[in-house]
């Protein structure tokens, strides 16, 4: 089976973007539950970017030291030198360098030609090297580049020490079959390939970020880079919990694993919503808190018959102890009657019709209802029927 390491990005993609960023104790206490996760590479920060990234990627570095914690850095001597000083204390380290290799790019944001991107390239990968045996090269907007370019670039950063190389999808702009189509041509076209490893880097401006890291997965890339929660610039990262959910409960097709502690993954996102204040979606898939609740009636009906008839999931792999049956609107007896057997409580069966007609008035006008307002629920028609026989 091939094991595919994760690289998240949620410290440096992910809190770079607005309403996402930390403090410096929060990115190391975020860093920490990444270790405990067993992500294989932490990207801390963008050390040149400011003093605040160098010093949480270097109390980072202090903190963790499991995983390989790397630095972003631009194709730029300074940036590098930045990236290096920031990972002193890491373990394990990783300089990570990047440049644009688009036509869009190279002409409009660094008015550089592409020799002179070339000529920057084996300068800057070299010098890094010269640093850290570790180094990780990413052609910035790599799927909006000319294939014959990209494939040039790769084979200059790979002969000056790059060790693995990175595809991103910058803008969210590719599809999953063109993904796979660009990753064979890079296979089969540049010298040594097969020495380095392979990574993906999608953005979900199209909601594809998951469906294309799978592709080039399944072409044979080996890195996957991605962010708790799908955060990251603009509509997001490919979110580790669906591409790792993904590997495990499509083991069959894919043939690929992760090192994640899947048991960790919950917590990760609850930590992270709780850092950033920034909700996750009640649909989202694995953290949304809808992910693995079912209240229609035909579907509970399956659910109690044989959980897999309407989940995929082994919940308690995720830690998740809950049956996920919950009483909605479209409830119907038999799920209630299920729900009052498992709250075990006092109720009377011949009153049944009686909490169901009561139960789905309040959820006219509430969206969801407790167990504590169900109790109460039930007591007060139990007390109507009890006064009743009094009388
Ligand atoms: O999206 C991107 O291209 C990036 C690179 C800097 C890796 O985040
Ligand atoms: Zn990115």
């Amino acid at each position: 089976m091939r094991k595919i390491k994760i690289f998240d990005t949620t410290l440096r993609d992910g809190e770079q973007s607005p309403g996402f960023t930390m403090t410096l104790d929060e990115k190391i206490k975020f860093g920490m539950q990444l270790e405990k996760l067993n992500v294989d590479v932490i990207e801390a920060g963008f050390a040149a970017s400011n003093e605040k990234d160098l010093k949480a990627i270097q109390e980072i570095s202090k903190n963790v030291t499991s995983p390989i914690i790397t630095s972003l850095a631009r194709c730029v001597k300074d940036d590098i030198d930045k990236a290096y000083e920031s990972l002193k204390y890491a373990k394990k380290k990783r300089i990570h360098v990047f440049i644009a290799t688009s036509d869009i790019h190279m002409k409009d944001k660094l008015h550089m030609s592409k020799e002179e991107v070339l000529v920057r390239v084996r300068k800057m990968v070299s010098y890094a090297k010269s640093l850290c045996d570790d180094i990780e090269f990413s052609l910035e907007d790599a799927t909006r580049t000319n294939i014959d370019f990209m494939v040039k670039v790769i084979s200059v950063a790979i002969e000056s020490g790059a060790s693995t190389i990175n595809i991103p999808d910058t803008v969210g702009y590719i599809t999953p079959d063109e993904y796979k189509n660009i990753i064979r041509c890079i296979k089969s076209n540049v010298k040594n390939i097969d020495k380095v490893t392979l990574s993906t880097h999608c953005h979900n401006d199209l909601g594809l970020a998951t469906s294309n890291t799978l592709s080039a997965i399944e072409e044979g890339v080996n890195q996957v880079e991605c962010t708790v929660n799908g955060i990251g610039e603009r509509a997001g990262n490919a979110a580790l919990e669906e591409i790792v959910m993904a590997l495990k409960v499509r083991n069959d097709y894919y043939n690929a694993d992760t090192n994640i502690n899947i048991k960790e993954i919950i917590n990760s996102s609850k930590m992270l919503v709780d850092i950033t204040k920034s909700p996750v979606q009640n649909n989202k898939p694995v953290v949304g808190s809808n992910a693995f609740i079912q209240s229609s009636g035909i579907h509970v009906d399956g659910i109690l018959k044989n959980p897999k008839t309407y989940s995929i999931f082994d919940t308690k792999q995720l830690g998740i102890e809950t049956d996920g049956i919950v009483i909605g609107v479209h409830s119907g007896k038999h799920t209630i009657k299920y729900k009052l057997d498992s709250l075990n409580i006092d109720y009377d069966i011949n009153k049944l019709d009686k909490y169901v007609l009561e139960i789905k008035n309040y959820l006219s006008t509430n969206k969801t209802i407790t167990d504590e307002k169900l109790i109460e629920i039930v007591n007060t028609i139990n007390k109507i029927k009890k006064l009743q026989i009094k009388l």
